[in-house]
């Protein structure tokens, strides 16, 4: 394999976004456009990455800290070939430069691979459109051969009514276009320098041209507007959806599932509708997620069911649980296997073992809860004393009656019983029903109040 330099472009303003943030740094998927680009580029290890902005002054590179991308301003823009320019002081000749482009989030490895083992002479991914409008033009010789790339502007009409467009993305050795780049003209209808016009330069000194078309055609597509940004982002959804279905995973509707970032399913997975995935997201085996549930970098083992409108964030959930409808778990939740956790439950940064339920309205908060433990509904551990927070530690078999808070820190006794209504503030014993409760009184012949008239 060539070593490869990789230049992106993302200078470009992006008017049509109207948006005071930089094109590329709006998100398709959960991630900005240029990191997903970016993303492309490692995979291909390329030995450098150079990124070329102009717009929204340190905004890209601030989103490109702690990546090893380097950021090369390109002011005034004046062209594709004015831009990539900026970027070869940088660049080794001895490497192959690859030109991608921030606001063409979707490009994948397995068509530049294509272009690089093409080895030796300059490479263009090119397609063909059924409506090629706005795109630079192919123009190929009586043998097939490319002889040029000709701006839609600069173009006969002629040339325009050729569908073999040039997707911007080339694959050049540096050497050659380092020379190329050093003279080109801005003698055209745009002013601009453009990169396009190596074509013409490496025919002329006879280096061949060759052409690659990419796996898809949504890997090509470029985002201008917002309303691009969307039909793009449901292309993607669609393109995840179909790597699910393919899996064996049971979709109530392909249309309506929403993933942003990584989702990994097992065997006889069933989602519902409306479901958002973010980060990263493993489904074991047999897993049902109901409609509207959010679930955010999070491990589900085999056979859990989550129901309708739960959250779940920085979770691992055991085998065989049984979560919601509308539960929340918040960071840091651990659920071992066949733990229930029912409707308006919010749980954060708490264990709970094996066969312990939560089936109604409650807060468990930096709590440890042991195995086939009953938290009745209502129960709130109180773990916050207005400057810290404090851990709650309930043993094995305990029942606790609904309507209790427990105040930590504190530690509920394995097997014991807290009754309904108790609020403890202290340790209990093993094996013992403790309650604090005020005597139930009944003051006789007491009347409601009445309206005043
Ligand atoms: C370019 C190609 C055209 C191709 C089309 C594909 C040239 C001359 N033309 O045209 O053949 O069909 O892309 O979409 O290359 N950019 C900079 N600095 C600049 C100018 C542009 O970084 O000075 C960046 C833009 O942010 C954008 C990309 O380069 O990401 C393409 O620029 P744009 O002006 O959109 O080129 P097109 O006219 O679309
Ligand atoms: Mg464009």
């Amino acid at each position: 394999m060539i070593e490869l330099s990789v230049v992106i472009l993302a200078a470009g303003r992006g008017t049509r976004m109207n948006s005071d943030k930089p094109k590329v740094l709006h998100e398709l998927a959960g991630m900005s456009l240029l990191q997903r680009v970016l993303n492309c580029a490692h995979q291909l290890n390329a030995e450098k990455v150079c990124v070329v902005y102009g717009h929204g002054g340190d905004a890209v590179p601030l989103a490109l800290q702690g990546s090893d991308a380097l950021c090369v301003l390109q002011e005034p823009q004046l062209g594709t070939g004015h831009a990539v320019q900026q970027a070869m002081p940088h660049i080794e000749d001895g490497t192959h430069t690859l030109v991608l482009y921030g606001d063409v989030p979707l490009i994948q490895p397995a068509t530049l691979h294509q272009m690089q083992k093409m080895e030796g002479a300059l490479t263009l991914l090119t397609v063909n459109l059924a409506d090629p409008s706005g795109y630079g033009r192919i123009v190929r010789n009586s043998e097939g051969d490319v002889t040029a790339i000709v701006e839609e502007k600069d173009a006969t009409a002629e040339q325009r009514e050729i569908h073999e467009v040039n997707t911007g993305i080339m694959l050049v050795p540096t050497r050659l276009l380092k020379g190329w780049l050093s003279k080109l003209k801005n003698s055209n209808s745009q002013g601009e320098y453009y990169l396009t016009d190596v074509v013409g330069m490496a025919v002329d000194e006879g280096i061949a041209v060759q052409t690659v078309q990419p796996g898809h055609e949504w890997e090509i597509h470029g985002v201008n507007s917002k309303s691009q940004l969307a039909v793009l982002e449901r292309t993607w959804q669609q393109v995840e959806a179909k790597r699910l279905l393919a899996q064996g995973v049971t979709l109530a509707d392909p249309a309506r599932l929403d993933v942003r970032g990584r989702l990994e399913c097992g065997r006889d997975v069933e989602i519902d509708v409306g479901c958002i995935f973010i980060g990263n997201v493993t489904l074991g085996n047999k897993v049902k997620v109901g409609a509207y549930c959010i679930i955010k970098n999070a491990m589900i083992a085999d056979g859990t069911q989550i129901a309708a409108y739960s959250h779940i964030d920085s979770s691992v959930v055991g085998a065989d649980c049984q979560i919601g409808p509308y539960a929340r778990l918040r960071p840091g939740t651990l659920l071992h296997d066949a733990v229930h956790i029912g409707n308006f439950v919010e749980v954060k940064n708490s264990e709970i073992n094996q066969a312990s339920k939560a089936n109604h309205l409650s807060y468990i908060g930096d709590t440890s809860i042991g195995r086939r433990v009953n938290i009745g509904a209502g129960t709130i551990t109180c773990n916050y004393d207005g400057a810290n927070k404090h851990r709650t530690v309930i043993e094995d078999d305990v029942f606790v009656g609904s309507d209790t808070q427990l105040v930590a820190p504190v530690k509920i006794a394995k097997g014991s019983t807290i009754g309904a209504g108790s609020t403890i503030t202290r340790n209990t014993p093993e094996g013992e029903l403790t309650l604090s409760r005020s005597k139930q009184t009944t003051i006789n012949g007491w009347q409601r109040p009445v309206k005043k008239v």
